[in-house]
């Protein structure tokens, strides 16, 4: 049988802590037919669809998010941890499942009624993917669309990015 995009994630037990199912998309990225096939996966929905910028998520997103942007001939924005971009910034704050940070983005990075899609490798209680869309609509540019390669569904993120009136797109769970 063909391989899909989940048969290449390997899964590490207790990382980075006790109790955690660490989805490891490095297996992925490393397989030249994994990684192609992930990415035209994820932007497959958005074929067509006017989008302006693509936004990545440190640290994996920016990894899928600038080949995305690439296919799609759009440009690249990364939303950081704290402290990592030189220029202006805003900053959001949220909960990890196993940790707080605060994200921040260049105030000058979109404009107004930009079409945005944010991408990341995965979704878990979706506390960085809403930080990440709270930082975008600040900005008053809009998302349409959040693809992942994983979604863990019983974090609740999905649910979560829904209630926002996101759309929610992701490979495997
Ligand atoms: C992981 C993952 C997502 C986030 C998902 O990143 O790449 O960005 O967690 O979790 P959430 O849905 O509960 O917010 P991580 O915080 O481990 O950062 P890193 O990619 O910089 O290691
Ligand atoms: N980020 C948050 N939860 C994760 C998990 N279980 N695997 C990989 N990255 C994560």
């Amino acid at each position: 049988m063909a391989k899909t995009v989940k048969d290449y994630i390997r899964t590490i037990v207790d990382f980075p802590h006790e109790g955690i199912l660490f989805r490891d998309v490095t297996t992925l990225f490393a397989d030249p037919r994994g990684f192609r096939m992930c990415v035209d996966q994820l932007l497959a929905p958005y074929a067509g669809m006017r989008i302006d910028k693509v936004v990545g998520l440190e640290a994996r997103g920016f990894i899928l998010g600038g080949a995305v942007a690439h296919q799609l001939s759009t440009g690249f924005v990364p939303i950081r941890k704290k402290g990592k971009l030189p220029g202006q910034t805003i900053s959001q704050a949220y909960t990890l499942e196993y940790g707080e940070a605060v994200v921040e983005v260049h105030d000058d990075a979109m404009a107004p009624g930009e079409k945005v899609l944010v991408v990341d490798d995965l979704l878990a209680t979706g506390g960085t993917a809403e930080a990440g869309i709270k930082l975008i609509e600040r900005l008053g540019a809009e998302v349409v669309g959040c693809a992942f390669v994983v979604d863990l569904p019983d974090l609740g993120g999905r649910r979560r990015l829904e209630a926002m009136g996101m759309e929610v797109h992701a490979l495997c769970a």
